[in-house]
Protein backbone atom coordinates (compact mmCIF):
# COMPACT_ATOMS: atom_id res chain seq x y z
CA UNK A 1 0.00 0.00 0.00
CA UNK A 2 2.50 2.56 0.82
CA UNK A 3 4.82 1.31 -1.89
CA UNK A 4 1.65 2.27 -4.18
CA UNK A 5 1.09 5.51 -3.14
CA UNK A 6 5.20 6.44 -3.53
CA UNK A 7 5.26 5.46 -6.57
CA UNK A 8 1.88 7.41 -7.20
CA UNK A 9 3.25 10.47 -6.10
CA UNK A 10 6.44 10.49 -7.60
CA UNK A 11 5.25 9.45 -10.64
CA UNK A 12 4.02 12.25 -13.93
CA UNK A 13 4.93 15.78 -13.55
CA UNK A 14 5.70 15.78 -10.10
CA UNK A 15 8.56 13.13 -10.13
CA UNK A 16 9.82 15.73 -13.44
CA UNK A 17 9.78 18.85 -10.89
CA UNK A 18 11.19 16.96 -8.00
CA UNK A 19 14.38 15.89 -10.60
CA UNK A 20 14.28 19.32 -11.76
CA UNK A 21 14.23 20.75 -8.14
CA UNK A 22 17.23 18.47 -7.11
CA UNK A 23 19.69 19.09 -10.49
CA UNK A 24 18.84 22.53 -9.50
CA UNK A 25 20.00 22.33 -6.09
CA UNK A 26 23.13 20.38 -6.69
CA UNK A 27 24.10 22.80 -9.61
CA UNK A 28 23.91 25.89 -7.06
CA UNK A 29 25.59 24.01 -4.15
CA UNK A 30 28.68 22.76 -6.63
CA UNK A 31 28.73 26.84 -7.95
CA UNK A 32 28.55 27.89 -3.61
CA UNK A 33 31.50 25.49 -3.24
CA UNK A 34 33.37 26.62 -6.18
CA UNK A 35 32.84 30.69 -5.31
CA UNK A 36 33.38 29.57 -1.48
CA UNK A 37 36.78 27.50 -1.98
CA UNK A 38 37.73 27.39 -5.58
CA UNK A 39 37.35 24.30 -8.00
CA UNK A 40 40.63 22.12 -6.48
CA UNK A 41 37.79 22.18 -4.11
CA UNK A 42 34.42 21.49 -6.22
CA UNK A 43 37.22 18.70 -7.82
CA UNK A 44 37.81 16.83 -4.40
CA UNK A 45 34.18 17.45 -3.25
CA UNK A 46 33.38 15.34 -6.95
CA UNK A 47 35.96 12.67 -6.08
CA UNK A 48 34.42 12.46 -2.47
CA UNK A 49 31.55 11.65 -4.36
CA UNK A 50 32.26 9.33 -6.79
CA UNK A 51 35.59 7.80 -5.55
CA UNK A 52 39.11 7.91 -6.74
CA UNK A 53 40.36 7.93 -10.43
CA UNK A 54 41.10 4.50 -11.32
CA UNK A 55 41.74 1.78 -13.74
CA UNK A 56 40.22 -1.87 -13.62
CA UNK A 57 42.32 -5.03 -12.33
CA UNK A 58 44.01 -6.97 -15.20
CA UNK A 59 44.19 -10.96 -14.64
CA UNK A 60 47.72 -11.34 -14.60
CA UNK A 61 50.33 -13.76 -13.06
CA UNK A 62 54.11 -12.20 -13.20
CA UNK A 63 56.54 -15.23 -13.86
CA UNK A 64 58.28 -16.15 -10.54
CA UNK A 65 61.91 -16.28 -11.84
CA UNK A 66 64.87 -15.47 -9.77
CA UNK A 67 66.25 -12.54 -11.69
CA UNK A 68 62.96 -11.07 -10.92
CA UNK A 69 62.61 -12.19 -6.81
CA UNK A 70 66.42 -11.27 -6.65
CA UNK A 71 65.61 -7.82 -8.31
CA UNK A 72 62.88 -7.49 -6.08
CA UNK A 73 64.36 -7.85 -3.15
CA UNK A 74 67.34 -5.19 -3.95
CA UNK A 75 64.57 -2.96 -4.38
CA UNK A 76 62.06 -3.51 -1.30
CA UNK A 77 65.12 -4.28 1.26
CA UNK A 78 66.81 -0.99 -0.48
CA UNK A 79 66.21 1.94 -1.67
CA UNK A 80 62.48 1.61 -1.56
CA UNK A 81 62.41 0.65 2.46
CA UNK A 82 58.82 -0.96 2.05
CA UNK A 83 59.68 -2.67 5.76
CA UNK A 84 60.88 0.55 7.04
CA UNK A 85 56.48 1.03 7.65
CA UNK A 86 54.84 -2.46 6.77
CA UNK A 87 57.12 -3.84 10.24
CA UNK A 88 57.50 -3.32 13.77
CA UNK A 89 61.27 -2.14 14.37
CA UNK A 90 63.38 -2.69 17.18
CA UNK A 91 64.18 0.64 18.26
CA UNK A 92 66.84 -0.70 20.80
CA UNK A 93 69.36 -1.60 18.57
CA UNK A 94 71.44 0.83 15.97
CA UNK A 95 69.12 1.82 13.11
CA UNK A 96 66.08 -0.29 14.24
CA UNK A 97 66.33 -2.81 11.99
CA UNK A 98 63.33 -5.26 11.74
CA UNK A 99 63.62 -8.39 13.25
CA UNK A 100 63.41 -11.43 11.16
CA UNK A 101 59.95 -12.38 12.35
CA UNK A 102 58.23 -9.14 11.80
CA UNK A 103 59.39 -8.63 8.50
CA UNK A 104 57.01 -7.60 5.95
CA UNK A 105 53.85 -8.33 8.95
CA UNK A 106 52.28 -4.80 9.10
CA UNK A 107 52.57 -1.66 11.51
CA UNK A 108 50.11 0.52 13.13
CA UNK A 109 50.85 4.06 12.81
CA UNK A 110 49.70 5.30 16.33
CA UNK A 111 53.30 6.39 17.92
CA UNK A 112 53.56 8.22 14.92
CA UNK A 113 50.64 10.19 15.81
CA UNK A 114 48.50 9.15 12.75
CA UNK A 115 45.66 7.44 14.52
CA UNK A 116 43.74 4.42 12.58
CA UNK A 117 46.37 4.03 9.75
CA UNK A 118 47.77 0.73 9.20
CA UNK A 119 50.32 -0.55 6.89
CA UNK A 120 48.89 -3.93 6.45
CA UNK A 121 50.85 -7.44 6.78
CA UNK A 122 51.71 -7.85 2.92
CA UNK A 123 52.92 -11.67 3.84
CA UNK A 124 51.69 -14.07 2.06
CA UNK A 125 49.47 -15.33 5.08
CA UNK A 126 46.36 -16.52 3.98
CA UNK A 127 44.28 -14.86 6.47
CA UNK A 128 45.79 -12.16 8.00
CA UNK A 129 48.33 -11.04 5.06
CA UNK A 130 48.01 -10.54 1.17
CA UNK A 131 47.98 -14.21 0.15
CA UNK A 132 44.43 -13.73 -1.74
CA UNK A 133 44.89 -10.69 -3.10
CA UNK A 134 46.35 -10.97 -6.90
CA UNK A 135 49.54 -9.41 -8.71
CA UNK A 136 47.74 -6.76 -10.19
CA UNK A 137 46.33 -5.86 -6.84
CA UNK A 138 50.02 -5.12 -5.30
CA UNK A 139 51.07 -3.58 -8.62
CA UNK A 140 48.12 -0.99 -8.40
CA UNK A 141 48.66 -0.44 -4.58
CA UNK A 142 52.25 0.09 -5.16
CA UNK A 143 52.35 2.46 -8.13
CA UNK A 144 49.20 3.98 -8.54
CA UNK A 145 48.06 4.23 -4.50
CA UNK A 146 44.82 2.18 -4.72
CA UNK A 147 44.95 -0.32 -2.68
CA UNK A 148 42.90 -4.20 -3.35
CA UNK A 149 39.55 -3.18 -2.49
CA UNK A 150 39.34 -0.09 -4.62
CA UNK A 151 39.96 2.45 -2.17
CA UNK A 152 42.53 5.15 -1.86
CA UNK A 153 45.14 4.37 -0.32
CA UNK A 154 46.61 7.30 2.36
CA UNK A 155 49.82 8.90 1.01
CA UNK A 156 51.94 7.88 3.65
CA UNK A 157 52.00 4.93 1.61
CA UNK A 158 54.36 6.30 -0.91
CA UNK A 159 52.59 5.36 -4.42
CA UNK A 160 53.51 8.66 -5.74
CA UNK A 161 57.23 8.49 -5.22
CA UNK A 162 56.79 4.76 -6.51
CA UNK A 163 54.27 5.69 -9.66
CA UNK A 164 57.70 6.29 -11.41
CA UNK A 165 59.16 2.85 -11.31
CA UNK A 166 58.91 0.75 -14.84
CA UNK A 167 57.22 -2.39 -15.14
CA UNK A 168 59.51 -5.03 -14.42
CA UNK A 169 60.63 -3.55 -11.15
CA UNK A 170 57.01 -3.38 -10.50
CA UNK A 171 56.71 -7.19 -11.58
CA UNK A 172 60.09 -7.95 -9.11
CA UNK A 173 58.64 -5.99 -6.07
CA UNK A 174 55.61 -8.36 -6.16
CA UNK A 175 57.69 -11.65 -7.16
CA UNK A 176 59.72 -10.54 -3.86
CA UNK A 177 57.10 -10.14 -1.55
CA UNK A 178 55.56 -13.14 -2.34
CA UNK A 179 58.46 -15.21 -1.33
CA UNK A 180 59.03 -14.15 1.82
CA UNK A 181 57.58 -16.03 4.26
CA UNK A 182 54.10 -15.99 5.59
CA UNK A 183 53.35 -14.48 9.10
CA UNK A 184 50.06 -14.42 10.98
CA UNK A 185 49.71 -11.12 12.52
CA UNK A 186 46.03 -9.96 12.34
CA UNK A 187 45.60 -5.81 12.31
CA UNK A 188 43.18 -3.19 12.41
CA UNK A 189 42.03 -2.00 9.00
CA UNK A 190 43.01 1.57 8.34
CA UNK A 191 39.69 4.18 8.72
CA UNK A 192 40.12 7.70 6.58
CA UNK A 193 38.05 10.34 7.68
CA UNK A 194 35.72 12.21 5.87
CA UNK A 195 37.71 15.03 5.30
CA UNK A 196 41.46 12.77 4.63
CA UNK A 197 39.10 11.11 1.86
CA UNK A 198 37.76 14.54 0.60
CA UNK A 199 41.80 15.24 0.30
CA UNK A 200 43.22 12.03 -0.55
CA UNK A 201 40.37 11.09 -3.02
CA UNK A 202 42.08 13.11 -5.84
CA UNK A 203 45.68 11.74 -6.13
CA UNK A 204 45.18 8.39 -7.57
CA UNK A 205 46.88 8.36 -11.10
CA UNK A 206 45.90 5.27 -13.02
CA UNK A 207 48.91 4.22 -15.16
CA UNK A 208 47.91 2.64 -18.10
CA UNK A 209 50.53 2.95 -20.85
CA UNK A 210 54.04 0.39 -20.88
CA UNK A 211 56.48 2.06 -18.64
CA UNK A 212 60.03 1.38 -20.30
CA UNK A 213 63.26 0.38 -18.15
CA UNK A 214 64.38 4.40 -17.74
CA UNK A 215 67.84 4.92 -19.61
CA UNK A 216 70.34 7.54 -18.11
CA UNK A 217 73.26 9.17 -19.94
CA UNK A 218 74.84 10.11 -16.63
CA UNK A 219 75.26 8.78 -13.04
CA UNK A 220 73.72 12.17 -12.13
CA UNK A 221 70.57 11.49 -14.18
CA UNK A 222 70.54 7.89 -12.53
CA UNK A 223 70.81 9.59 -8.83
CA UNK A 224 67.76 11.66 -9.58
CA UNK A 225 65.61 8.95 -10.99
CA UNK A 226 66.77 6.70 -7.34
CA UNK A 227 66.34 9.92 -5.13
CA UNK A 228 62.79 10.71 -6.66
CA UNK A 229 61.76 6.81 -5.79
CA UNK A 230 63.25 6.79 -2.32
CA UNK A 231 61.78 10.04 -2.23
CA UNK A 232 64.75 11.75 -0.02
CA UNK A 233 63.73 14.81 -0.15
CA UNK A 234 60.81 13.80 1.04
CA UNK A 235 61.82 14.16 4.98
CA UNK A 236 64.87 16.13 3.96
CA UNK A 237 62.66 19.71 2.98
CA UNK A 238 61.06 21.28 5.02
CA UNK A 239 57.16 21.94 3.41
CA UNK A 240 55.46 22.91 6.12
CA UNK A 241 55.74 26.21 6.70
CA UNK A 242 54.68 28.45 3.69
CA UNK A 243 56.14 31.69 3.35
CA UNK A 244 59.95 30.72 5.69
CA UNK A 245 62.90 31.30 4.10
CA UNK A 246 63.83 27.62 3.34
CA UNK A 247 60.01 26.44 2.50
CA UNK A 248 59.90 24.11 -0.03
CA UNK A 249 63.75 24.32 -0.72
CA UNK A 250 64.86 20.86 -1.84
CA UNK A 251 67.04 19.18 0.62
CA UNK A 252 67.55 22.02 3.01
CA UNK A 253 66.47 20.37 6.25
CA UNK A 254 64.16 21.72 8.67
CA UNK A 255 61.42 18.19 8.19
CA UNK A 256 60.47 17.71 11.84
CA UNK A 257 59.99 13.43 11.27
CA UNK A 258 58.39 11.44 13.77
CA UNK A 259 59.80 7.70 14.30
CA UNK A 260 57.42 4.76 14.75
CA UNK A 261 58.84 4.90 18.56
CA UNK A 262 57.73 8.56 19.13
CA UNK A 263 61.10 9.99 18.62
CA UNK A 264 61.17 13.24 16.92
CA UNK A 265 64.06 14.22 14.64
CA UNK A 266 64.52 17.30 12.16
CA UNK A 267 65.87 16.05 8.65
CA UNK A 268 69.40 17.76 8.03
CA UNK A 269 70.50 19.41 4.98
CA UNK A 270 71.93 17.66 2.42
CA UNK A 271 72.58 20.73 -0.12
CA UNK A 272 76.09 21.37 -1.22
CA UNK A 273 76.31 24.44 1.34
CA UNK A 274 78.75 24.22 4.53
CA UNK A 275 75.92 24.82 6.69
CA UNK A 276 74.69 21.12 4.71
CA UNK A 277 76.94 18.46 3.77
CA UNK A 278 79.93 20.31 1.18
CA UNK A 279 82.40 18.95 3.20
CA UNK A 280 81.13 15.08 2.40
CA UNK A 281 82.88 12.91 -0.76
CA UNK A 282 81.53 10.30 -2.40
CA UNK A 283 83.75 7.68 -0.05
CA UNK A 284 82.01 9.53 3.04
CA UNK A 285 78.66 9.45 1.53
CA UNK A 286 79.27 5.72 0.93
CA UNK A 287 80.38 5.54 4.44
CA UNK A 288 77.84 7.18 6.19
CA UNK A 289 74.82 4.90 4.82
CA UNK A 290 76.46 1.91 4.99
CA UNK A 291 77.57 2.38 9.28
CA UNK A 292 74.74 4.91 10.22
CA UNK A 293 77.20 7.14 11.68
CA UNK A 294 79.15 10.16 10.70
CA UNK A 295 82.38 9.91 12.07
CA UNK A 296 81.55 9.09 15.74
CA UNK A 297 77.95 10.36 15.94
CA UNK A 298 75.62 8.20 15.33
CA UNK A 299 72.71 8.89 12.88
CA UNK A 300 68.81 8.26 14.54
CA UNK A 301 67.09 5.25 12.73
CA UNK A 302 64.44 7.27 11.33
CA UNK A 303 66.92 7.76 8.84
CA UNK A 304 66.17 4.44 7.00
CA UNK A 305 69.81 4.12 6.57
CA UNK A 306 69.60 0.04 7.69
CA UNK A 307 67.71 -0.21 4.39
CA UNK A 308 69.86 2.48 2.23
CA UNK A 309 73.12 0.16 3.37
CA UNK A 310 72.29 -2.62 0.98
CA UNK A 311 72.18 -0.64 -1.69
CA UNK A 312 74.99 -0.79 -4.03
CA UNK A 313 78.04 1.37 -4.35
CA UNK A 314 77.17 2.30 -8.22
CA UNK A 315 73.48 3.48 -7.01
CA UNK A 316 74.97 5.19 -4.13
CA UNK A 317 77.65 7.02 -6.14
CA UNK A 318 74.63 8.21 -8.26
CA UNK A 319 72.55 9.66 -5.41
CA UNK A 320 75.49 11.34 -4.28
CA UNK A 321 75.97 12.98 -7.80
CA UNK A 322 72.64 14.28 -7.81
CA UNK A 323 72.89 15.55 -4.17
CA UNK A 324 75.98 17.38 -5.52
CA UNK A 325 74.04 18.69 -8.04
CA UNK A 326 71.41 20.44 -5.96
CA UNK A 327 71.33 24.65 -5.31
CA UNK A 328 73.56 25.22 -2.28
CA UNK A 329 71.08 26.68 0.82
CA UNK A 330 71.84 27.94 3.98
CA UNK A 331 70.24 25.99 6.99
CA UNK A 332 72.20 25.09 9.70
CA UNK A 333 70.08 22.01 11.37
CA UNK A 334 72.24 19.66 13.86
CA UNK A 335 70.43 17.85 16.24
CA UNK A 336 73.30 17.29 18.43
CA UNK A 337 72.56 20.90 19.67
CA UNK A 338 69.61 21.59 21.83
CA UNK A 339 67.34 23.13 19.97
CA UNK A 340 66.43 27.16 19.45
CA UNK A 341 64.45 29.19 17.81
CA UNK A 342 65.75 29.41 13.71
CA UNK A 343 64.08 32.32 11.66
CA UNK A 344 64.65 30.50 8.60
CA UNK A 345 62.05 27.78 9.13
CA UNK A 346 60.08 29.36 11.92
CA UNK A 347 60.80 26.49 14.24
CA UNK A 348 63.00 25.56 16.92
CA UNK A 349 65.83 22.83 16.17
CA UNK A 350 69.24 22.25 17.25
CA UNK A 351 71.90 25.21 15.88
CA UNK A 352 68.44 27.41 14.48
CA UNK A 353 69.81 30.34 16.59
CA UNK A 354 72.83 29.88 14.62
CA UNK A 355 71.01 30.52 10.98
C1 LIG B 1 56.33 5.48 4.37
C2 LIG B 1 55.64 4.25 4.69
C3 LIG B 1 55.43 3.19 3.62
C4 LIG B 1 56.36 2.73 2.72
C5 LIG B 1 57.81 3.14 2.55
C6 LIG B 1 55.68 1.70 1.96
N1 LIG B 1 54.37 1.56 2.38
FE1 LIG B 1 52.98 0.32 1.58
N2 LIG B 1 51.56 1.17 2.75
C7 LIG B 1 51.81 2.06 3.77
C8 LIG B 1 50.55 2.36 4.42
C9 LIG B 1 50.36 3.30 5.61
C10 LIG B 1 49.54 1.64 3.73
C11 LIG B 1 48.06 1.63 4.03
C12 LIG B 1 47.38 2.88 3.55
C13 LIG B 1 45.90 2.85 3.84
O1 LIG B 1 45.41 1.87 4.42
O2 LIG B 1 45.21 3.81 3.45
C14 LIG B 1 50.23 0.90 2.68
C15 LIG B 1 49.59 0.08 1.76
C16 LIG B 1 50.23 -0.81 0.93
C17 LIG B 1 49.60 -1.80 0.09
C18 LIG B 1 48.10 -1.91 -0.15
C19 LIG B 1 47.43 -2.85 0.72
C20 LIG B 1 45.95 -2.92 0.39
O3 LIG B 1 45.15 -2.56 1.25
O4 LIG B 1 45.60 -3.32 -0.72
C21 LIG B 1 50.59 -2.53 -0.51
C22 LIG B 1 50.43 -3.70 -1.46
C23 LIG B 1 51.85 -1.97 -0.08
N3 LIG B 1 51.59 -0.92 0.78
C24 LIG B 1 53.09 -2.42 -0.48
C25 LIG B 1 54.27 -1.68 -0.30
C26 LIG B 1 55.52 -1.97 -0.97
C27 LIG B 1 55.76 -3.16 -1.87
C28 LIG B 1 56.38 -1.00 -0.60
C29 LIG B 1 57.79 -0.75 -1.11
C30 LIG B 1 57.91 -0.63 -2.56
C31 LIG B 1 55.69 -0.11 0.33
N4 LIG B 1 54.40 -0.56 0.48
C32 LIG B 1 56.27 0.97 0.95
C33 LIG B 1 53.01 2.60 4.12
C34 LIG B 1 54.20 2.46 3.40
C1 LIG C 1 61.93 9.02 6.85
C2 LIG C 1 62.67 10.25 6.59
C3 LIG C 1 63.99 10.16 5.87
C4 LIG C 1 64.22 9.65 4.62
C5 LIG C 1 63.24 8.96 3.67
C6 LIG C 1 65.61 9.91 4.33
N1 LIG C 1 66.21 10.53 5.39
FE1 LIG C 1 68.18 11.01 5.56
N2 LIG C 1 67.89 11.62 7.48
C7 LIG C 1 66.67 11.74 8.09
C8 LIG C 1 66.85 12.28 9.41
C9 LIG C 1 65.73 12.59 10.41
C10 LIG C 1 68.23 12.46 9.59
C11 LIG C 1 68.93 12.99 10.85
C12 LIG C 1 69.30 11.85 11.76
C13 LIG C 1 70.07 12.31 12.96
O1 LIG C 1 70.47 13.49 13.05
O2 LIG C 1 70.32 11.46 13.84
C14 LIG C 1 68.86 12.06 8.35
C15 LIG C 1 70.23 12.10 8.09
C16 LIG C 1 70.82 11.88 6.85
C17 LIG C 1 72.23 12.04 6.56
C18 LIG C 1 73.31 12.47 7.52
C19 LIG C 1 73.56 13.95 7.40
C20 LIG C 1 74.56 14.45 8.45
O3 LIG C 1 75.75 14.54 8.12
O4 LIG C 1 74.14 14.72 9.58
C21 LIG C 1 72.40 11.76 5.23
C22 LIG C 1 73.69 11.79 4.44
C23 LIG C 1 71.10 11.41 4.69
N3 LIG C 1 70.16 11.49 5.71
C24 LIG C 1 70.85 11.06 3.37
C25 LIG C 1 69.62 10.57 2.91
C26 LIG C 1 69.41 10.06 1.56
C27 LIG C 1 70.45 10.02 0.46
C28 LIG C 1 68.12 9.63 1.50
C29 LIG C 1 67.38 8.96 0.35
C30 LIG C 1 68.03 7.82 -0.25
C31 LIG C 1 67.52 9.89 2.80
N4 LIG C 1 68.45 10.48 3.63
C32 LIG C 1 66.21 9.59 3.14
C33 LIG C 1 65.43 11.37 7.55
C34 LIG C 1 65.23 10.73 6.34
Amino acid sequence: MARCMMSRSLSGPSMKKAILIAVVCLAAFCGFISYAYGWTAYYSAWRLVVGPRKRPLRDIKFERTETRRARGQYLVEGVLACFRCHSERDWNQDGAPVPENARGAGHRFDKEDIPNLTAPNITPDRETGAALWTDDMLARSIREGIGHDGRTLHPQMWAAAFSKLPDEDVASIVVYVRSIPAIRNSLPKTQLTLSQRFRFNTRPEPITDVVPQPKFATPKDRGEFLEFVADCAGCHTDWYHPGSVVNGQLFAGGNLIQASNGDKIFSPNLTPDPSGISYYDEKMFIQVIRTGKVGARKLHGVMPWVFYRNVSDEDLKAIFAWLRSQTPVKHIVDNSEPPTYCRLCFQKHGGGDRN
